[in-house]
């Protein structure tokens, strides 16, 4: 396959259409950013692009562990080890992609100043938390509660700030977005990284005028909408997200 990479924003439950755009754009690469929700294992429902071949990669989004079926279907899918989260892979084309999945919940952290805690984290990492929770609700060996297979702690900002990548993908989004973090921003520019993508707010909101301040590219990619990305960070809409015209509407 010789096409570009495509970034998918959230596929809850729907894989046809990456599917589709995989072989009619001959992609090089499919990466999913997040909530995909799967009917089935992952590996089952992106078969077709396994069988030719197509590289996947994805974080997972806080929805993806949301029920002990969801959670088996991703992270016990045989497609786990293509989990980029807290880590560095290298794409076809020789770019360095990261990624961190989930997000910031209060119960562990909220970065932000207006935060109950001032952002000040409950834990710092998985260990940690584990350690506070009842030996029932422990969950797999992280031994925190399941749906904190969705959270974000600080030891996975930390881990990640001293790697180097060329493309950070995040569930959350950085600061440009309405529901943003500057934290990630910071992440992104300690990261090197040039350019940022993102899903989990179903929005697809033009943040050029911000590029050159962040010192990064970002893209919001949409409720089932694909961007393709090239190796210069400029972007092409494949399929625009369901939810992009209405989300335009509502936050400008
Ligand atoms: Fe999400």
């Amino acid at each position: 396959m010789t096409g570009p990479i495509l970034f998918c924003g959230d596929p809850h439950g729907r894989f046809g259409h990456i599917i589709e755009a995989a072989d009619r754009t001959q992609a090089s690469g499919v990466i999913l950013l997040g909530d995909m929700e799967p009917q089935r294992p992952l590996h089952l429902e992106l078969a077709p692009l396994l069988e030719c071949k197509v590289p996947v990669w994805f974080i997972h989004g806080n929805h993806d562990a949301d029920s002990d079926e969801l959670w088996m279907r991703v992270w016990g899918s045989e497609l786990a080890d293509r989990n980029v989260h807290g880590r560095v892979v290298e794409l076809p084309d020789g770019r360095r992609l990261a990624g961190l999945g989930g997000v910031f919940r209060e119960t562990v952290w909220y970065p932000s100043a207006s935060a109950a805690r001032a952002g000040a984290p409950a834990f710092r990492s998985r260990l940690e938390h584990s350690k506070s929770t009842p030996r029932q609700d422990r969950w797999g060996g992280s031994g925190t509660h399941r749906k904190h297979w969705g959270t974000i702690y600080p030891e996975d900002i930390d881990s990640l700030a001293e790697m180097r990548a060329d493309v950070l993908i995040l569930h959350e989004a950085p600061a440009y977005h309405p529901n943003g973090f500057d934290l990630l921003d910071t992440l992104a520019q300690s990261m090197g990284a040039k350019v940022v993508v993102h899903g989990h707010h179903h929005d697809r909101l033009d943040s050029a005028d911000r590029w050159a301040e962040q010192g990064f590219k970002s893209y919001g990619v949409g409720l089932r909408g694909i961007t393709s990305i090239d190796a210069k960070g400029n972007a092409e809409v494949v399929v625009a997200g369901e939810l992009d015209d209405a989300r335009l509407g509502r936050l400008l």
